[in-house]
């Protein structure tokens, strides 16, 4: 469905339901044939956003050369108006009648199974980096607008011409990572755009194919040519005499007669600082995510890393998966990559989604969360804080309840429910409570307690094994899906049974598995700290460590801070904790009991009004 966008999201895997808005094009599509005579008697002249502003196009228009369908679409805000007085050309010359100004934007709605989201990327705009002077002279452009420029179908036709003159450019540079690799300063990002230096090897190699005595210098930090034939690409590129600088320039600057561009670099190499002059300057510019990414992220419950790409559920077993089961990532949408990649990718994801359709069930890990309706109380807690969406609530019933089918098993939901009411299947709190009893039964004050998620501290504990990487012998861990399952009253009961330090951890802040979910742990565990410093108990008893599956090093280094930690809690200090704590202990017994007996007579009234 091309010229459309998806509007909503709704269902689950198998039972997705998508809301698309289908945008009026004022031509007829399927009677279009793209004979390009509405354009020609258009008067209205804009810029073209497909040749980057090189050129122009008309209101009505094509908005490629390769588009498909191969249909015209009037841009009705450029358009000079349905009044046929005010103009009305391009309906008068269509011969075959595809022009309808009334058209209106039309609505589907799609029941589908899978989601596969490719959404590609945009490229950064480097107006921000005031050295570069990419807005203050013409003859400064982007890649982007390189492309547009060498490019057959581009707005010259494939003649590489510099904007200033026309004038065919003899000194063309070429700056590397702009906008990307910035570890410093607050301008551009910190991470590899990944295909600019394979493109400018590409770029420089058309140059000198195009314009043989044309001088090419490309200004770097490093080459980064891994892939297939890339390294064999770049030699060829320095065989054929572009210059290669290792250096970026601190300042361009422009004689104002010639238009010609001066650069100051250093060659890192040889330590020489020296002036360049160039007729044009090209720079290569990183790819960003796309700038609606935030609005599809939040159709799809998804989650993105600190860069702002879209997260796959497992770096390395689940590259193409989501956190939001039955919804796929590839391409740029996940994280910048050539074509290559992205269609290697992109066949990964369409196996994957077949993988589902093609069983016609899902199986559903048994981990789930279950809500008993006798303890519910339709607050509607568990639902805003479930990043998959998976809460269902009935306000006016008063009740709650989860599909299956979009539970992740985090327990985040049974950590909120302050009526008990939430159960995750194979991780209870009866379970966890059994297991702090285990753990801290004899000899709680030689203990580190220790909750730790699954997918990352757990992991990374394991790192630490596995690796023979030394550390104390105090901590006792106890597995948790997501750090956001770790509930106050665990943590309490710990303190109850005698451990001197407890520590709660999972992954770093971004990458949780489920989605956000860690960001509860960090507000439950404020609200500890708080608690515990009202009681008169030190809050740093109680720690929160943020240990990825990689870092066994990180794990011993934290265990080994907590057991100097642990030797330094008094045995009077653990004593106070538990007299104060198992007051408020069986205070919370009292409550919970009541709470209970008050459902179970609710049942069994329920039962005797239906009987
Ligand atoms: Fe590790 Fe959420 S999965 S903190």
């Amino acid at each position: 469905m091309a010229y459309s966008e998806v509007e909503e999201v709704d269902g689950y895997v198998g039972n997705f339901k998508v809301k698309v808005r289908k945008k009026a094009r004022y031509v007829r599509e399927e009677d279009c044939n793209s004979c390009a005579e509405c354009a020609e008697v258009c008067p209205v002249v804009v810029p073209d956003e497909f040749q980057m502003g090189l050129s122009s196009r008309k209101a009505v228009y094509l908005p490629f050369p390769q588009a498909v369908p191969a249909s015209y679409i009037i841009d009705m805000e450029a358009c000079l108006g349905t009044n046929p007085i005010a103009c009305g050309k391009c309906e008068e010359a269509c011969e075959k009648v595809c022009i309808d100004y009334d058209m209106k934007d039309e609505i589907f709605e799609l029941e589908v199974g899978v989601v596969v989201v490719a959404t590609g990327m945009d490229v950064y705009d480097p107006t921000e980096l005031d050295e570069y002077c990419y807005t203050r002279y013409d003859n400064v452009i982007t890649s982007m607008e390189f492309e547009r420029l060498i490019c057959a179908g581009g707005a010259t036709e494939g003649h590489f011409v510099r904007p200033s003159d026309r004038d065919v450019p003899q000194r063309i540079a070429f700056i590397q990572c702009v906008g990307s690799r910035n570890n410093a300063g607050d301008k551009g990002n910190r991470y590899c755009s990944n295909i600019c230096c394979m493109n400018t090897v590409k770029d420089t190699l058309l140059l000198r194919d195009h314009y043989p005595d044309c001088e090419c210098t490309v200004f770097y930090v490093d080459i980064r040519a891994f892939g297939k034939g890339f390294e064999d690409l770049y030699m060829r590129s320095r065989e054929e005499g572009v210059k290669y600088i290792r250096g970026l320039p601190g300042e361009i600057r422009q004689d104002p007669e010639t238009k010609n561009l001066f650069l100051t670099a250093e060659n890192t190499l040889t330590g020489e600082v020296r002036e360049y002059e160039f007729d044009a300057v090209v720079l290569s510019v990183g790819v960003i995510p796309r700038r609606d990414s935030a609005l599809v992220k939040k159709l799809l419950s998804l989650s993105t890393t600190g860069d702002g790409f879209y997260m796959e559920a497992h770096p390395k077993l689940k590259p193409v998966d989501t956190p939001t089961r039955g919804v796929y990532i590839c391409g740029c949408s996940e994280s910048p990559k050539d074509v290559k990649d992205s269609v290697t990718q992109a066949s990964a994801a369409a196996a994957r989604a077949m993988t589902i359709l093609n069983a016609g069930h899902v199986t559903v890990e048994a981990i789930t969360a279950a809500i008993d309706p006798a303890l519910c109380t339709g607050c509607g807690l568990c639902a805003k804080v479930c990043p998959f969406n998976a809460v269902e609530v009935d306000k006016e019933k008063k009740t709650a309840w989860v599909v299956s089918a979009m539970c992740m098993g985090c327990g985040n939901c049974g950590a909120t429910c302050n009526q008990g009411a939430v159960t995750m299947g194979h991780f209870t709190d009866d379970q966890y409570y059994a297991q702090i009893d285990a753990l801290l039964d004899e000899d709680a004050a030689d203990k580190v307690f220790t909750f730790a998620c699954n997918w990352c501290s757990y992991a990374g504990a394991d790192n630490a094994g596995i690796s023979r990487i030394q550390y104390p012998a105090s901590p006792r861990l106890v597995r948790t899906m997501c750090s956001a399952r770790v509930t106050e009253d665990f943590v309490l009961y710990a303190f109850v049974k005698g451990a001197p330090v407890v520590l709660v951890s999972g992954c770093h802040f971004a990458d949780c598995h489920y989605i956000d979910a860690n960001r509860q742990t960090v507000k439950r565990v404020y609200r500890l700290w708080d608690k515990l410093e009202k009681l008169g108990i030190r809050p740093e008893r109680l720690q929160l460590e943020w240990i990825s599956a990689a870092e066994g090093q990180k794990f011993a280094r934290v265990m080994r801070g907590l057991e100097e930690m642990r030797q330094q809690v008094t045995a009077e200090e653990v004593e106070h904790t538990k007299k104060v704590l198992a007051e408020e202990w069986e205070k919370k017994l009292a409550r919970e009991a009541k709470r209970k007996k008050k459902a179970e007579a609710d049942e069994s009234r329920d039962e005797v009004q239906v009987s």
